[in-house]
């Protein structure tokens, strides 16, 4: 049990949050499936990325970690050996799904567990698309894990996906690098596309169309060892954007933050509820980024549907959190991926928001939220539920509260922001 912070004097100051999670997944993947050596640099050292740390050491690859920098001893696409023990993807969605992609075309058998809240979430949604390339993978009765990967030779195909996930596109486009030629793989929406500009960047030929949406994969490249300086985590930043937006008193300035448009949902949304906020571009010849300034203000309320979701998939309790306290009634739809997160994200976030007071009425897809100016206090325990994003949406609605509350479950914490706490003691120049 932690108790949390609050905030009377605001947040101040300058802080670099580490690196991002889904450009550290993908180094590690990629890295090990090139040939020759990788050096990541701001690897993110949270469990989730941990977790595929130790899932490629267990496929035979060796991996050294000091720190935040790694260095990767590549295998190449044709170098992986079956592990001698189930690979434990922790509570790791991306782990899971981006290695049933890269494990469905190896010549073993994988077998993949992972802890209580990963063993419910979804799994055909990757197991069914990669049968149409050939790959075999069997999952629980319920579509879960644990799951056994029974690698084959796989076959190109055009695959038009049936949900908007960067972890399914990114398990496809694994799977093609190893089919028997061309693959084209088709997005609902666009989602975000690390995999693809990290796979060019080791030399794979994967091209997206000018529709933003077809991406055509050319099989078995020689990928070959980078240098990756992964940039920060705008899912890590987002927690003290908000923080800055909605506690008074607050100037906060954010570096190198990643700035990939696939990412930045949570910037429009702070721009369209007309939060103090600027976006300061750096020049970079990989993934775009910049620095981001806060400062607190009034804000108006904000309606965000479907088409606006991917780019914001993460960030949406933070989203309800500003609404929480926006002047008026805000509404979130299309949003129904939500209750296939860490936790059922549309019950945990109206649950925890009830505690502080708020009026907010449950949708299937969403939530609709009124707005108050400050907390009224109806539980004082909050909860992460095991889930590192809603404890962390939790600690940053406690900055603005007159009363302690406290936060139960706050190791999840780990699996995204293992330095969240003190890099939060930090901006309240130490008044925790
Ligand atoms: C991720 C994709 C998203 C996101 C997750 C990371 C990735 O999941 O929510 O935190 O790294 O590809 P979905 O693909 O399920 O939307």
């Amino acid at each position: 049990m932690k108790i949390l912070p609050t905030a009377p004097q605001g947040l101040q100051g300058t802080l670099q949050v580490p690196g991002d999670k889904s450009i550290s997944h993908r180094a590690l993947m990629i890295g090990s499936i090139s040939e020759g050596e990788t050096q990541i640099e701001n690897f993110l050292t949270g469990e989730d990325c941990l977790s595929t740390l130790q899932a490629f050491r267990d496929l035979g690859v060796q991996i050294e970690l000091t720190g935040t920098q790694v260095t990767i001893h590549g295998v190449g696409l044709t170098g992986l050996k079956a592990a001698n023990h189930p690979l434990d993807m922790g509570n790791s969605g991306t782990t899971t799904r981006l290695m049933m992609g890269l494990l469905a075309g190896q010549p073993f058998e994988s077998h993949l567990t992972g802890d209580d809240s990963l063993q419910k979430r979804p799994m055909k949604r990757v197991a069914e698309p990669l049968s149409q390339f050939g790959g075999r993978i069997d999952l629980s009765r319920a579509g879960t894990l644990p799951a056994t990967v029974i690698g084959q030779p796989l076959h190109a195909t055009n695959y038009q996906l049936k949900v908007a996930s960067a972890q399914v596109k990114s398990a496809l486009i694994l799977a093609a690098l190893q089919a028997d030629g061309p693959s084209t793989i088709k997005e609902l929406l666009p989602t975000r596309d690390h995999t693809e500009i990290m796979l060019r960047q080791f030399g794979a030929e994967v091209e997206t169309a000018a529709d933003g949406l077809t991406i055509t994969v050319q099989p078995q490249p020689k990928l070959r060892g980078q240098s990756v300086v992964v940039p920060s985590d705008i899912s890590s930043a987002a927690f003290f954007l908000v923080a800055g937006a909605i506690t008074p008193h607050s100037a906060i300035i954010l570096t190198n933050v990643n700035l990939n448009p696939t990412r930045t949902g949570i910037l429009q949304v702070l721009q369209k509820m007309q939060a103090d906020l600027t976006i300061t571009p750096k020049p970079s010849d990989g993934e775009p980024l910049g620095d981001l300034t806060i400062k607190t203000s009034d804000l108006a309320p904000i309606e965000i549907g479907a088409a606006d979701i991917p780019a914001v998939i993460d960030e949406l309790p933070l989203v309800a959190l500003l609404a929480a306290r926006a002047q008026g009634q805000s509404v979130i739809r299309g949003a129904e991926e939500l209750r296939v997160k860490e936790t059922d994200r549309i019950a945990t976030v109206v649950s925890e928001l009830r505690k502080l007071g708020v009026t907010v009425e449950e949708l299937p897809d969403g939530m609709i939220i009124q707005g108050r100016p400050a907390w009224d206090i109806q539980d004082h325990q909050l909860d992460s539920y095991g889930d590192h994003r809603l404890g962390m949406m939790n600690a940053i609605a406690a900055l603005t509260a007159d009363e302690q509350l406290t936060l139960a479950n706050e190791a999840a914490i780990r699996v995204s922001y293992p330095t969240f706490f003190a890099d939060l003691d930090h901006l309240l120049g130490g008044q925790a």
